[in-house]
């Protein structure tokens, strides 16, 4: 099998700090990856170097076989709204917004005219456990219900890969379960890819594969020697 995404010998420096070294990683379609690894080791660079978002001093990231790092601004943008669905790390719904306006957002972005994204985008709610908060501006969420609410807005527009960086981070074990368990079905009924970054063994658990980020570099878990 072809792999929809993958990343080849990927290094990237913040100025003086490296945080990728080499790193490989290659994701067949339909495909549930878990990234784990310590806080620092380079996963969430990692992530957007996949998705586009950052482009890599070195090395090769290539989506359905095309080469995304020798794209422009433009082409990566075009690419991660046709293609990609985000959750980041810190939620990021646009302020201005209401919970429901942010999850439409992608829709609306997509070319959706405004009352079918809403009515798309409102049906996310109730499964994700925050029914009768669509009207609030993100301000007015709790971190755990903002972070449900970044969960709809990336998956509401159907994407073929989901980028989701600790996605259950700010919630409670029992709503992160419910929330995995809704990202996983939605993810298998569309046969949606989906690169997943957790520190948390029970959420990684809910993924075909591991796989482990250190200083920069991708180790399956059978390679970590233990001494
Ligand atoms: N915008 C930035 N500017 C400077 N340094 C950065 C930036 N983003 C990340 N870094 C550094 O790059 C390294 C990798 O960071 P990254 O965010 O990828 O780690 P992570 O594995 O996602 O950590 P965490 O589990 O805490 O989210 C770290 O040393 C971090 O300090
Ligand atoms: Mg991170």
């Amino acid at each position: 099998m072809t792999a929809a995404l993958s990343a080849r010998g990927v290094e990237l420096s913040f100025g003086a700090t490296p945080a990728l070294r080499g790193a490989d990683l290659a994701v067949t379609e339909g495909e549930i990856v878990a990234v784990m690894g310590p806080s620092g080791s380079g996963k969430s660079t990692l992530l957007h170097c996949l998705a586009g978002i950052l482009v890599p001093d070195a090395g090769e990231i290539d989506v359905d076989g095309v080469r995304i790092n020798d794209l422009d601004e433009t082409a990566r943008s075009e690419l991660r709204r046709d293609r990609f669905g985000f959750v980041f790390q810190f939620g990021q719904l646009v302020p201005e917004l209401t919970a429901v306006e942010n999850v439409a957002l992608p829709l609306l972005l997509a070319g959706v005219r405004r009352d079918a994204a809403i009515r798309r985008a409102r049906q996310w709610f109730g499964p994700l456990g925050v029914e009768g908060l669509e009207s609030r501006r993100s301000g007015e969420l709790s971190g755990g219900q903002a972070q449900r609410v970044a969960l709809a807005r990336g998956l509401v527009a159907e994407p073929k890969v989901l980028f989701a960086d600790e996605p259950t981070g700010a919630l409670d074990s029992f709503t992160g379960e419910q929330v995995m368990d809704l990202l996983v079905a939605s993810a298998r009924e569309r046969g949606t890819t989906v690169v997943l970054v957790t520190h948390e063994a029970r959420v990684a658990a809910y993924a075909d594969r591991e796989v482990m980020v250190r200083d920069g570099r991708v180790t399956t878990p059978a390679e970590v020697v233990v001494p």
